[in-house]
């Protein structure tokens, strides 16, 4: 019989990756969101949070990624169970490495490890975006997946979905900085175009294109060639202060290639050390602080496992 409680683990993710906009991300070893799933005698979700900015997390299920994940499975599967739910916030919120997807992976991993294990990875995939489109106002999975999954992973449709798990070059790792403020995902989604040049789209395809191939060769000059975004970044950069200057900061200490994750405001770097990108984030650091902003640097190789169950 499957136990009453659950501890369990979702990992940060960083997605976009440039040239894979809503289309690409992948996992990193810190921070991360750490969920108590209690089953309960009554039908009902009950959420309390702490933890890194949680104040201004909705408790309500429905408008809460991980309540509504989950509310989404029971519905699915024609549950009346009932859960309290404490979530432990890792990940601020708004920092734009998928603080909130964290949340409904651990949210769907948990529920169903305590109904059984009645759904499949692709189920909790569906019902983890539900959750998480709460948050973003779209239904993206590109911090979703790879926090469930691990890796780094390439959506190649949503509908029908198809997720595609890509190679890991074993001398790959990533700095993921984050400002101290926030960006909300969903005004950061609304500002963008929604129809691009014809030449955007080819340029972008390459890119896309070139990317996995560099990921298969392990050829890290393609990789850093082809991780230019056309889509999200022109529009979004002006809304991290110095953004420009925190790339460069990154370029000129031996990075691969350099963007913003995810909606932002947190900028990610990919390097072939750990060492290196120990030091992208000091400099990158150094260079938001130029900007007013202190910041906080975490450096991992790609987090390659699903959530944790911690007890
Ligand atoms: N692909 C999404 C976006 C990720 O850029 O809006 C949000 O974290």
């Amino acid at each position: 019989m499957a136990n009453k409680s659950i501890i369990v683990k979702a990992p940060a993710t960083v997605a976009n990756v440039s040239c894979g906009f809503d289309c690409i991300g992948y996992a990193i070893n810190e921070p991360g969101d750490i969920l108590t799933i209690e089953k309960q005698d009554n039908p009902g979700i009950v959420i309390s949070i702490s933890g890194s900015k949680s104040d201004s997390i909705p408790v309500v299920p429905e408008n809460n990624t991980a309540g509504k994940a989950i509310l989404s499975l029971l519905d699915a599967l024609g549950s009346k169970q009932g859960f309290k739910i404490h979530i432990e916030k890792g990940i601020p919120p708004g920092s734009g490495i998928g603080s909130s997807a964290a949340s409904a992976a651990a949210a769907v991993v948990g529920a169903n490890e305590l109904l059984d294990k009645p759904l499949n990875n692709g189920e909790l995939l569906v019902h983890g975006m539900a959750g998480e489109a709460v948050a973003s106002g779209g239904f993206h999975g590109d911090n979703i997946a790879p926090s469930l999954f691990g890796g780094i992973i390439l959506i190649r449709s949503y509908d029908p979905l198809d997720i595609l798990k890509l190679p890991v070059p074993e001398d790959l790792f990533s700095t993921a900085v984050l400002p101290d403020m926030i960006i909300n995902t969903k005004e950061a989604r609304q500002m963008l175009p929604k129809n691009v040049p014809l030449e955007s789209a080819v340029e972008q395809a390459g890119n896309l294109a070139g990317f996995t191939l560099g990921l298969h060769e392990s050829d890290f000059d393609l990789l850093g060639r082809s991780m230019v975004d056309l889509f999200a970044e022109p529009h979004r950069a002006k809304l991290i202060p110095g953004y420009e200057n925190v790339r460069q900061s990154a370029m000129d200490t031996g990075a691969i290639g350099c963007g913003i994750s995810g909606s932002g405001p947190a900028v990610f770097a990919l390097s072939d050390s750990l060492e290196k990108a120990k030091n992208i984030g000091l400099a990158m650091v150094s260079t938001f602080k130029n900007s007013g902003l202190t910041s906080q640097s975490y450096c991992s190789p790609i987090h390659t496992q699903p959530p944790e169950i911690l007890g």
